[in-house]
């Protein structure tokens, strides 16, 4: 993670706290909060690893790529990245030993999207999402429908398993079986975009919960519960476990919360709130995580627990934010939005 400075931080484009209290004023709210970008385009994205993705969207956009290949270029990124063990090549398998992928594309103007789940054997899952919104008139491929389009698209089919997971897989088989829904085992990158015409766009992917069942589809491809994109509005994406997302459509519902006039992070929050309220357990079990920014260009996010890094973007600033963090204690926000090299 690069070194950042506070002076840094304040030099390099978020804007500092504003004095005003003009708190019904969306600009006003969110210069208070610092959460605004002072250029466009802004890329919003999960976890540390969201930070080099919304760079590469960054660099596409401006070689002169759209917004929707700038967005897809980020996520292409994250999925060729072996190391990273919860999307793409180098994902974790399901129980079957096999890589199995979910993710979708969504695009602001004229609402256009394209999805794929349990994509075995294709390494960018997100554009073969994108060739389905693109190329078909479908919005969802699933299974081996998907990667027979996508290899008949050009898609080569690739081994996704690295030595590493299959080994870690194989001891799974011996010593455990059991299928654990908890912190390490959900990260997925939902990136999300703004452009200085405030068009929006944005997309998600991931290798789905760790040894899952052969079949399960997560909240990622699912239009409105992993990724949502309203050009009136705003984008939000959704980490985490995905059955605790897709039972309530989180990222639909986080961009309603927008479209009432709360600042993205409280957006977030509020949808978290909301869905543990719904669901009855302890707030910290449900290990969710929502990232939003809206069509002013304000960002935030929030998360269960300790909450969760994401990343912001843009010209001259990018930086990985400690998002808001809700726990059952409080119910209620603590901490978040230092860079996150300087949390305590
Ligand atoms: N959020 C990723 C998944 O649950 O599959």
């Amino acid at each position: 993670m690069q070194a950042c400075s506070r002076r840094g931080f304040l030099s390099t484009g978020v804007m500092a706290v504003a004095g005003g209290s003009m708190m019904s004023n969306p600009t006003a709210q969110a210069q208070q909060k610092g959460l605004i970008a002072a250029k466009k385009p802004v890329f919003v994205a999960t976890w540390n690893f969201g930070k080099p993705a919304n760079e590469a969207s960054l660099r596409r956009y401006t070689e002169g790529g759209s917004l929707l290949d700038a967005i897809e270029e980020g996520i292409r990124l994250t999925e060729a990245d072996k190391s990273n063990a919860s999307v793409g090549a180098g994902g974790k398998p399901a129980a079957n030993g096999k890589v199995q992928l979910d993710a979708c594309i969504m695009n602001g103007p004229g609402s256009k999207a394209g999805s794929v789940g349990g994509i075995e054997d294709i390494m960018h899952p997100i554009s073969v999402a994108r060739a389905v919104m693109e190329k078909t008139p479908h919005v969802m491929l699933v299974g081996e429908g998907a990667r027979a389009f996508a290899i008949d698209q050009g898609f080569a089919p690739a081994n996704l398993l690295t030595p590493e997971e299959h080994d870690a897989w194989k001891t799974w088989k011996k010593e455990n079986q059991s299928l654990e829904v908890g912190e390490d085992n959900h990260d997925t990158i939902a990136l999300v975009g703004l452009d200085g015409e405030g068009n929006l766009a944005g997309g998600c992917s991931t290798s789905g919960l760790a040894y899952k069942l052969p079949g399960r589809v997560g909240d990622s491809p699912i239009l409105g519960s992993g990724l949502y994109v309203d050009n009136e509005i705003g984008a939000a994406g959704a980490t985490g476990v995905g059955e605790n997302v897709m039972r309530f459509c989180g990222s639909f519902m986080v961009v309603e919360y927008m479209r009432q006039g709360l600042h993205p992070e409280d957006a977030c929050a509020e949808t978290i709130r909301r869905i543990a309220r719904l669901d009855g357990r302890p707030i910290e079990e449900l290990h969710i995580n929502f990232i939003a920014v809206d069509k002013q260009g304000r960002f935030g996010a929030a998360g269960t627990g300790k909450g969760f890094p994401y990343a912001v973007t843009y010209p001259g600033y990018s930086q990985v934010l400690q998002s808001k963090a809700l726990s059952q204690r409080a119910i209620g926000i603590e901490g978040g939005n230092a860079p996150i090299d300087q949390q305590p």
